[in-house]
């Protein structure tokens, strides 16, 4: 069969906004071209984020009605525990409101100053986490995932030869931790194999270093894995995501993606001292460790969308539907990062928009226009994003790569709307040369592009 029907109907639905063509024009204009500053009812179709935009099911509602708001050892918080240890194997875990709390707790007790993080890529809040404590953030991407257009199957992997070469080396010293992101979020959705994390935990162990995922998308992974990596086709996905996490010493986990909640994030643990230390900076910054800065509701919902997310059935159905509009958005004449993965399309903007330089902002251009024809949201991630910047916000040194993102929000919309992106950037196909460049107007220090403003060129 050609085609994977969801394991779902919409029984509860939202308003879309259509603004006129002026509306959208004016929207962004006053949003200093930065999609961070738009207002959700200025947009049609919104891929700016995976994360916490998903639907829910209609068995987390009637769980989170269930929801116990005791201060301390709610029956919601044994509920969500209890499935979280099956699932990860740890025996020590600690709820947080989102993924970047539980870097901030983590990295503070695991990272001193002058410390190296290394990962196949960090993601951006994780970066700045790592960097808050005075530590250094090292990217080794495998160099497969330099070539956007192969058919590599885990170009999410850590290059394990320049690991090798960093932990023996002078700076060896100085690694306090390897992190690996599961899939890898910055480098193109791009999963990382089993046998690249055990390699890695066994580099990371053979030099006395702790070894943890960045598991936001646990279940995505495994699911690439097991449609992907010899010996795994006959696992499900939960078993294969339960292996990787014992092979690493603990994880850090968004649970606003592969949680299937608005809300939520999730630190697991071998060592029980780590954990005491952990467990202390929660209570005083996060709330007791029985809820973490979450509700008993959405830890009811949690319980529930950590069971729902690693149905081979949903898995299947929301890889097949990114896999779909991947080749629609190829067959409109736009290029995205291959394999494609699962949690978003990445648009090679750099290769659509080729009389832009890199200091023009190609990906950024390209996100513009399709909020102004469309009211299509999505993020940059070129050199607006990872450029370096001189004082006065001239590009010094570009991205590798000139991307936009199009994060797939799960359980949410529909075949319509992803034809409908791929006509809007269709049409932009047909005539990228009148897409315009834009300069930086203003400019934090730490991470940028949610603050930045433009303007067009
Ligand atoms: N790690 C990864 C790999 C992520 O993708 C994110 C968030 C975080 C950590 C931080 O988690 O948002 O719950 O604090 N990624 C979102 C995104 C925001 O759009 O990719 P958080």
């Amino acid at each position: 069969m050609s085609r994977i029907p969801p394991p779902y109907r919409i029984k509860v639905v939202e308003p879309v906004p259509f603004l006129s063509a002026p509306e959208r024009r004016a929207a962004l204009d006053a949003a200093g071209y930065n999609p961070f500053n738009l207002r959700a009812d200025q947009i049609t179709v919104d891929f700016l984020s995976d994360s916490g935009t998903g639907a829910t099911s209609t068995a987390q509602e009637a769980a989170a009605a269930l929801g116990d708001e005791s201060y301390a050892g709610a029956r919601s918080w044994f509920r969500f525990r209890d499935e979280a240890a099956e699932l990860t194997g740890y025996d020590h875990l600690l709820p947080v409101h989102q993924g970047r709390a539980a870097e901030r707790i983590l990295f503070t007790n695991l990272l001193k100053p002058g410390q190296i993080c290394v990962s196949n890529t960090h993601f951006d809040t994780t970066h700045a986490n790592v960097e808050i404590v005075g530590a250094e953030a090292v990217d080794l991407p495998c160099p497969e995932a330099a070539d956007l257009d192969s058919h590599e199957p885990f170009k999410g992997n850590i290059d394990l030869a320049a690991l090798e070469a960093l932990l023996a080396g002078p700076d060896g010293e100085r690694v306090g931790l390897v992190l690996l992101t599961i899939t890898n979020n910055g480098l193109g959705a791009q999963p990382v194999s089993m046998a690249n994390l055990t390699a890695a935990r066994d580099l990371a162990h053979r030099f006395g270093k702790p070894f943890f995922l960045d598991a936001a998308r646990f279940a995505e992974n495994a699911w690439l894995v097991k449609q992907r990596e010899p010996g795994y086709a006959d696992r499900t996905p939960k078993e294969i995501a339960t292996a990787a996490f014992q092979l690493a010493d603990g994880c850090l986990i968004s649970l606003k993606k592969d949680g299937l909640t608005a809300i939520g994030g999730l630190i697991g643990l071998k060592d029980p001292e780590l954990f005491g230390r952990c467990e202390a900076l929660l209570i005083a910054t996060e709330g007791f460790s029985t809820y973490g800065g979450l509700a008993g509701h959405d830890l009811e919902r949690l319980a529930v969308g950590l069971r729902e997310v690693v149905d081979p059935s949903y898995l299947a159905a929301r890889a097949e539907q990114t896999a779909r509009f991947a080749r629609m958005v190829n067959d409109a004449g736009v290029a995205t990062i291959q394999p494609a993965g699962i949690h978003a399309l990445y648009l090679n903007a750099g290769r659509l928009l080729p009389h832009l330089t890199p200091a023009e902002f190609p990906g950024h251009s390209l996100g513009c226009q399709m909020f102004l024809d469309g009211g299509i949201r999505s993020a940059e991630l070129g050199s607006l994003y990872l450029g370096t910047l001189d004082e006065e916000h001239r590009l010094v040194s570009p991205a590798p790569f000139e991307l936009v993102r199009l994060a797939i929000p799960r359980r949410v919309y529909t075949e319509e709307h992803f034809a409908y992106v791929a006509e809007v950037l269709g049409d932009i196909a047909k005539d990228p040369e009148r897409i315009r460049g834009y300069r930086i107007v203003s400019a934090p220090p730490l991470l940028r592009h949610f603050k930045v403003r433009l303007a067009p060129r």
